[in-house]
């Protein structure tokens, strides 16, 4: 009788001491989410909360992961660099999250891929595109992971798309040279045209708070290009082409995901009409992975989702697959499942992880046609 008594005790205690094993009742998967929820780029920071809370309200109603229900803990970073930086820190080191989704933008995902590199958090971001997310100066930062592809592949599947489609033979380039997603993109834009045998007419940057830019589309419209690639984000974008229009310029528009928000015609209205970019899915595909996820955020949120909602559903269920692979909560363990995460299957396609953490997946491209998105492509990498 005593000798039996024993076993239960020891079962009990040794899952106590080691992760993987059966965590303590009431026991939460502490996760964090870092997601521009005021600023400029707000549409973003509200669709990637929309699809955050989708995806962890599932996997709660299946009784959470590894046996814990998942605690989250969300974050506004104003797409402010130093914001995130402080977003991460409170998470990190306050909240002792075990995992980060996010940022959102590139500029505010790489201050945040360094702490996560720092504190050996695992960190996915869906939406960030610049290469320096996961690698900086030539080292991998093996914390840090995405669900998008990368703007090397979206940059030439625009300069391409500019030359063979839209038979381009010049082009223009206006970016923020403050902002790394917009400067990273215009030199890969820039330097595939002319790989391709396109002539860059005009490559002009302006800053962070301008709203005028009278003088840089005089230079434009000087150059005449055939193409005028604008790659930054919707507010910009829509005073970019409003002007241009004002200035009676001929050039086709053509931009990158940045583009990707309702707010886009709302600001340029009719200028921004016929203008091309490159997306990451288009909810007009007919795959029933799209047609169920389009199906649930509409009822819960009266919305189409957009692309960054939609990779931050794919980007928060690979972590809670890592998670169950891992069987643990251990960050360590959790960046190991991660990393060898294969063939997963995503709303945005089915794909595997590069070694820096960059998924190898295709693009759609998308025109603006009576002031709606219209799907016109799909380019495989
Ligand atoms: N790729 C952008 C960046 O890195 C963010 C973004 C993703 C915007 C998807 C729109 C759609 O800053």
């Amino acid at each position: 009788m005593k000798r039996n008594l024993f076993i239960p005790v020891l079962a009990v205690l040794l899952a106590g001491a080691f992760p993987g094993c059966k965590p303590p009742p009431g026991k939460e998967m502490k996760i964090g989410l870092i997601t521009p929820l005021s600023g400029d780029v707000k549409t973003f920071g509200e669709s990637v909360k929309n699809a955050f809370e989708i995806a962890v309200e599932e996997a709660n109603a299946k009784g959470g992961v590894v046996g814990m229900k998942i605690a989250t803990f969300i974050v506004d970073d104003r797409n402010d660099p130093t914001e995130a930086s402080n977003a991460a820190n409170l998470l990190i080191n306050q909240h002792g999250v075990k995992a980060i989704v996010g940022s959102v933008t590139s500029k505010t995902t790489i201050p945040v891929s360094d702490l996560a590199q720092r504190y050996r958090i695992p960190t996915i971001t869906g939406t960030a595109t610049n290469p320096k997310v996961t690698v900086a100066d030539g080292k991998r930062k093996d914390y840090m992971f995405r669900s998008c592809y990368t703007d090397s592949f979206q940059g030439t599947v625009m300069a391409k798309f500019s030359r063979d489609t839209l038979q381009a033979a010049t082009t223009a380039i206006l970016y923020d040279a403050s902002n790394d997603y917009s400067k990273g993109i215009a030199e890969v834009f820039r330097d595939s045209f002319a790989r391709m045998g396109g002539e860059v007419v005009a490559y002009e940057s302006y800053g962070k708070d301008d709203v005028d830019f009278s003088a840089l589309l005089t230079k434009v419209k000087v150059a005449k290009p055939d193409v005028l690639f604008l790659p930054d984000y919707y507010n910009k974008v829509g005073l970019i082409a409003k002007q241009a229009k004002e200035k009676e310029l001929k050039a086709k528009l053509v931009g990158p995901d940045g583009w990707d928000s309702p707010e886009l015609v709302k600001v340029a209205g009719e200028a921004i009409e016929g203008g091309y970019f490159s997306n990451h899915y288009s909810p007009e595909d007919t795959r029933p992975e799209v047609v169920n996820w389009v199906k649930k955020y509409r009822e819960k949120f009266g919305q189409t989702p957009d692309s960054l909602g939609t990779l931050v559903y794919d980007a928060t269920n690979m972590l809670l697959e890592a998670i169950r692979e891992a069987d643990s909560d251990d960050p360590g363990k959790i960046r190991d499942a991660l990393a060898s995460l294969k063939g997963f299957e995503g709303v945005t396609g089915k794909f595997t992880m590069d070694e820096n953490g960059d998924p190898i997946k295709s693009a759609v491209i998308i025109q603006i046609r009576d002031g709606k998105q219209k799907f016109l492509q799909v380019v495989n990498p």
